[in-house]
């Protein structure tokens, strides 16, 4: 039997490098060695996403990047979050064994407080390691494939799945494995900072290419001189093009840096040139796919059927044994 892998991206906006070299990608590769579940995170995405309607064309453009970046649906199940309304029911139960201790030294949640906005944050941000949690178990997942930021909620889920086990039986919940990809668990954005949709700091890597330059141009560095000799270990233009170079033309780069008369207007030219050979043909299977709503219907309502039982032997295996209801199965 294979081994089973599952990762979910919130729906709030359009993939960005982070999330595609970050998750997308190392998720998709495991298509062939494992059994894999991979979803649209839209109950996490209510944590603050306000327009319905962003939310609905949210679902569809990554629907339609992980299609595109080669998902095979006949491989893998790509699937909505709410089509499986049962991780709600989850993550109740595994609330009733997770201390506010535990949540409260959540990265998003304490941050939030850390700016002086606890009054202001929902519920649904306190309790969001909880659904991620119900997210991972109710599937029996072994490995989830992520960018390093989600580490700590993986702890969490390990956590969370002992917890459970301990009060109500052996074995009763599987756990997880991390899988994080070292050498891009964390894609800087064009300011240097991690890239995240939060920071507005993102390059979205199937932007027509007029908008990808623009946002590569937009990369930040630092104000030497177009003559003088440049640091590149120091610089983001630097950092993204290696991402995409070979190792000689990445020699090559550095040497320009070193050598002088080579300003980042350059770098940032090489670097977009090789993101829009890299991308170009992806852009367009997601133009195609993305104006196919039948068709990306379709795909998230087979990925659903697909998981279906899983869901239901998991739910029926830990509400026996928690106590709920009859054995139905
Ligand atoms: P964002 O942080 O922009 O809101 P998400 O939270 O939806 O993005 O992240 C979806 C997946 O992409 C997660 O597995 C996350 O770890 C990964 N990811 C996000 N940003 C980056 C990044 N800058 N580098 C590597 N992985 C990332
Ligand atoms: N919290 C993840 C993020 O912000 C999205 C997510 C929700 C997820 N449920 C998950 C990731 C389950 C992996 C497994 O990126």
């Amino acid at each position: 039997m294979k081994k089973r892998s599952l990762s979910g991206i919130k729906s709030t906006g359009t993939p960005h490098l982070g999330n595609y070299l970050g998750m997308i990608r190392p998720a998709i590769d495991l298509q062939d060695d494992f059994d894999s579940f991979y979803f649209v995170a839209e109950y996490h995405a209510l944590t603050s996403e306000r327009d319905p309607a962003a939310m609905r064309a949210s679902t569809h453009m990554i629907a339609a990047n992980f299609l595109a970046f080669g998902l095979d649906p006949a491989r893998a199940a790509f699937f909505r979050q709410s089509d499986v309304p049962e991780v709600t029911e989850l993550a109740w139960l595994l609330s009733c064994v997770t201390h506010m201790g535990l949540l409260e030294r959540a990265h998003g949640y304490k941050a939030a407080k850390d700016q002086g906005k606890e009054k202001e944050i929902n519920h649904g941000v306190f309790s969001y390691p909880v659904l991620m949690a119900a997210d991972i178990l109710i599937y029996d997942s072994d490995v989830v494939p992520i960018g390093r930021d989600q580490i700590q909620h993986l702890e969490m889920t390990r956590d969370i799945a002992v917890k459970l086990n301990l009060a109500f039986g052996e074995n009763l919940v599987k756990l997880p494995e991390a899988l994080v990809r070292e050498e891009v668990a964390v894609v800087p954005g064009t300011d240097g900072r991690k890239m995240s949709k939060s920071y507005n700091n993102i390059i979205e890597p199937l932007a027509k290419p007029k908008i990808l330059r623009k946002q590569i141009m937009s990369v930040v560095s630092d104000s030497t001189s177009l003559e003088d000799p440049k640091d590149p270990t120091n610089d983001n233009t630097f950092a993204l093009y290696k991402l995409f170079a070979t190792p000689d033309e990445l020699a090559e780069m550095e040497a320009n840096y070193r050598g002088g008369n080579y300003g980042y207007g350059h770098a940032k030219q090489a670097l977009y040139e090789k993101m829009n050979d890299y991308f170009g043909p992806y852009r367009e299977k997601y133009d195609a796919i993305y104006a196919d709503e039948d068709y990306l219907e379709g795909v998230l309502e087979a990925g659903a059927i697909r998981v279906r039982p899983i869901v239901e032997e998991v739910m029926d295996r830990v509400r026996y044994a928690t106590g709920l209801g009859p054995r139905r199965r």
